[in-house]
């Protein structure tokens, strides 16, 4: 479990932002990121800040300026001051203006530690750290289930951010379940009242995507016949899902970029900019910074869109999980197809449990609807599919040679084909003599 506290960031030096999140994450701190001021203000204003950490120069406002607001609104929260120059006069002026700490350029992670630390004693921030429920769980969209660790630290951020505008970046492999992550965010916050848009980028043509995210107005182009919205003011109050954002038009990032920055869009053909008021969250089964070198992904995009970053881990990383997944949908669909409560054999449970599902719970989802579907009651080894069954897997206390297992794998073969020894020489497209010969 990450600790209660929120670190918001301020620099618009984008490798100290990370550098200083690297730190603090392994800290197990909760870190928002901003690359200026008036980024800041948005996430002091949503989020529950427990210390801010900001750099002094900065183009547009400057941290001094952000330090005495944060002195006027929130004096309670310590302030740490990370600065460049460390002469006498300025750190006085810091100070003055409300810092409780400051941190000298280049710093050293255990200096950031101790800086950290001293801040949180010098104030009685804490005594304000709600106390949270103890259960994660409590609250969320009830569908998501888990039990691992990992999954703890998923619905830890999902806690922190559901009722602030942060934006949020959701990472994960295919089918780890990042829109039920977003969705749950969106659902389980005070917001949950408003729209919940979801898009999938990937599916919109390119040369539509402008009029589709940011509306149009009437004669824009051929065959907008008509005034329309987009999705941002389709989302107006709530949030926009923005799945897929890696396939997101290079003109499209542009107009994005824009509209977390300034908080508003233009529709195609519109000369007004209109207000929104929207949390965007974008999810992503590619590596964006992979994306950025190839130059499909802007940078400055990619920094404005991970303001909180949620990992959602794949499940052969979090095995834990696999128990209380397969008992929500062995009843889901038990009750769906076959109208009762079914059960399991132990080597089934057995056999999920040690399965590494490269298609991540989407896959295992699909197994067990597949294999109530076609079996009859009871879920036995037979109704799974072949590549589950004869998974070969390497038992850690027990290695065996080469031979012996190529030995079993034919085995295991036979005992699918029945003993049809043409059957089973196709499957392992070797002739009849060689599988004579493998069986001596
Ligand atoms: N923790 C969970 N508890 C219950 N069901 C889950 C959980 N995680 C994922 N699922 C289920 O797994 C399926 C895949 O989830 P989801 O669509 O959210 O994944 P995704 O990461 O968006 O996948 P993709 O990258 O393929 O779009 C969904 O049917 C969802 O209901
Ligand atoms: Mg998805």
């Amino acid at each position: 479990m990450l600790r209660k506290e929120n670190i918001l960031l301020v620099d618009d030096d984008i490798d100290i932002l990370e550098l200083l999140q690297r730190h603090l994450q392994s800290m197990d701190y909760h870190t928002y990121k901003a690359v200026s001021v008036k980024e800041a203000l948005y996430i002091l204003k949503d989020a529950h800040i427990d210390l801010l950490i900001t750099d002094i120069q900065m183009p547009e406002v400057d941290g001094l300026e952000l330090l005495k607001f944060a002195e006027e609104h929130y004096p309670e929260m310590p302030k740490l001051v990370i600065t460049g120059y460390p002469s006498v006069s300025g750190a006085l002026e810091v100070i003055k203006a409300g810092a409780t700490d400051y941190l000298t350029k280049p710093f050293t992670k255990e200096e950031l530690r101790k800086a950290v630390l001293k801040a949180f004693e010098q104030s009685s921030q804490r005594k304000y750290s709600k106390n949270k429920s103890n259960n994660p769980l409590a609250g969320l969209n009830a569908e998501m289930v888990g039990e691992s660790d990992a999954f703890g630290k998923v619905t830890d951020i999902i806690e922190r951010v559901k009722d602030n505008k942060a934006t949020v970046l959701i990472k994960g492999e295919s089918g780890t379940g990042k829109e039920m992550v977003a969705r749950a965010i969106h659902y389980s916050g005070k917001f949950s009242r408003a729209p919940f848009i979801a898009v999938n980028c990937g599916a919109i043509p390119e040369n539509l995507q402008e009029a589709e995210f940011f509306g149009y107005i009437k004669g824009a182009f051929t065959g907008a016949n008509e005034n329309r919205e987009g999705f941002f003011q389709a989302a107006q109050g709530g949030t926009l899902f923005l799945d897929e954002i890696g396939t997101a038009s290079l003109a499209v990032q542009s107009k994005l970029l824009r509209a977390l920055q300034e908080k508003e869009v233009t529709k195609v053909g519109a000369r007004k900019t209109e207000k929104v008021d929207i949390r965007v969250i974008a999810a992503t089964n590619v590596n964006l910074l992979e994306e950025i070198k190839n130059k499909g992904f802007r940078e400055d995009l990619y920094y404005r869109l991970t303001v909180v970053e949620i990992d959602v881990p794949p499940l052969r990383e979090r095995m834990a999980d696999i128990p209380i997944l397969v008992e929500k949908f062995v009843k889901k669909y038990g009750i769906e197809y076959k109208d009762r409560l079914l059960r399991i054999t132990p080597e089934v449970f057995d056999i999920l449990k040690r399965y590494p599902w490269p298609g991540n719970v989407r896959e295992l989802e699909n197994v067990i609807q597949r294999a109530i579907i076609m079996g009859d009651g009871t879920i036995e080894v037979k109704d799974l599919p072949d590549k589950l069954k004869f998974q070969i897997d390497f038992p850690d206390t027990h290695l065996v040679s080469l031979d012996e297992m190529v030995k079993d794998y034919v085995q295991k073969v036979l005992i699918h084909t029945k003993g049809n020894k043409t059957k089973a020489a196709d499957i392992l497209q070797i002739d009849r003599k060689t599988l004579r010969d493998k069986l001596k």
